[in-house]
């Protein structure tokens, strides 16, 4: 009896845990769809209050998609041409997925829908964030071969950016006279081509995200690796013009949100190539996170490593999300010793949870607050952002699967 005793104590200990850690992800879900419901009838309300004037300079990109709030308290939204027009259907897409509901699927279906131009877009890297997290989520939730199409295109689109001299996907057209410029965010649009090499067979994708995630290992990253977030290629040779920072404090510095950036990049390399330098890529940027001194107890990063008035600095819990959800990610791919990023990520959620979370029936329907998109240049400071909601829900499930998995 004594023997058994403690071992009845440590099941019934497992449980509770169990128990608590649904808890955390049910609890957020609930919260979630009441958020987001509030932020559809706005959405909704704003498609409905468009003036004659307001629908023809908008065109065929209306501004429908929740990013942020402004200064002044309103709601920040934008077309489909914006970067971050694909989070908000994929949050869509997970709620749908969280809890197999007709109504998010339609809701889901319908902004997914409102992106159909950006799969042709050749403009921008940034097709990977917007086509991926809609129509991807979408193909991948519903089978539905016209979304498989979109991600198809998209990638073909993307891959046009691709020049062979350099071995990276261009980020940006013109900026600040930078000739070639690459940004560690770029990492998270390979995803697509290695889907769309999925989906047809044809190798060129792989190849393409595979020379870029290389390339971006080779020049982005420091001996500790922690990583620039721009880097200026001359298009003639593919030599290295200039480090520099566009949203970080200084070319120097660790910007957070980059540095979750490619942790997320590199696991999902591995996860969807198998080629082990991508793993060891992720963990040495995770352990670097880890262990810069400046990470806050609570694991919620400050917008910058190296901003120079911490702990009077804001926090970007834009970037904690994405860290949290690659952690997941590189948990389920590490065995026993993925438990510690485990433990690391379910200490992020439950931080965000318990001090980041908007009320309900506030913020226009936004999940989080406090993230920060462009400090340097005083744009989204201390606001909800789209993607910080969409990356929350992401590590929600990935926690889920990891704990299903561990059953
Ligand atoms: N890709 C832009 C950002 O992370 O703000």
């Amino acid at each position: 009896m004594k023997k058994i005793l403690p071992v009845l104590a440590s099941a019934l200990l497992l449980c509770a845990c169990g128990g608590q850690r649904q808890e955390l992800v049910r609890t957020n879900f609930e919260a979630a769809a009441a958020q987001l419901r509030l932020a559809i009838r706005t959405a909704d309300s704003l498609a409905a209050a468009r003036p004659d004037s307001v629908v023809a300079a908008q065109g065929d990109y209306p501004r429908l998609f929740p990013r942020s709030i402004r200064p002044d308290g309103s709601l920040f939204t934008v077309s489909s041409r914006d970067w971050t027009s694909g989070f908000f259907p994929g949050s869509l897409w997970y709620m749908y997925e969280y809890t197999g509901e007709a109504y998010w699927r339609e809701q889901a279906e319908r902004f997914t829908e409102l992106l159909h131009r950006e799969p042709f877009n050749t403009d921008t890297h940034d097709v990977g964030f917007m086509v991926n997290d809609s129509y991807g989520h979408g193909y991948r939730l519903t089978g539905n071969p016209a979304y498989r199409e979109a991600v198809v295109q998209a990638a073909r689109s993307l891959a046009t950016r691709f020049d062979p001299r350099v071995g990276c996907i261009r980020s940006w057209n013109a900026r600040r006279g930078w000739q070639y410029p690459v940004i560690i965010d770029n990492m998270m649009n390979l995803e697509l081509l290695l889907d769309a090499a999925r989906f047809t067979g044809d190798s060129t994708f792989v190849r393409i995200a595979c020379s870029h995630a290389d390339r971006t290992l080779q020049n982005h990253f420091r001996p500790d690796f922690s990583s620039y977030h721009v880097i200026d290629y001359d298009p003639a040779d593919g030599g290295v013009l200039h480090r520099n920072t566009h949203q970080g404090y200084a070319d120097a510095s660790s910007w957070a949100r980059g540095q979750a950036w490619g942790l997320y990049g590199y696991a999902f390399m591995y996860r969807k190539t198998g080629e082990r330098r991508y793993l060891e890529a992720a963990e040495r940027i995770a352990e670097r996170i880890r262990t810069f001194p400046t990470m806050p107890a609570d694991g919620i990063p400050y917008w910058d490593f190296d901003a120079p008035n911490i702990p009077d600095e804001p926090r970007d819990v834009s970037a904690a999300a994405v860290l949290a959800s690659a952690l997941y990610d590189l948990a389920s791919l590490t065995g026993e010793r993925g438990n510690a990023h485990k433990a690391w990520a379910d200490r992020i959620l439950e931080n965000l949870t318990a001090s980041y979370r908007a009320p309900r029936g506030t913020h226009h329907g936004f999940l989080l607050l406090h993230s920060v998109g462009n400090l340097p240049s005083g744009s989204e400071v201390d606001t909800p952002l789209n993607y910080a909601d969409y990356y929350f829900l992401e590590a929600l499930l990935r926690k889920q699967a990891c704990e299903r998995a561990d059953k």
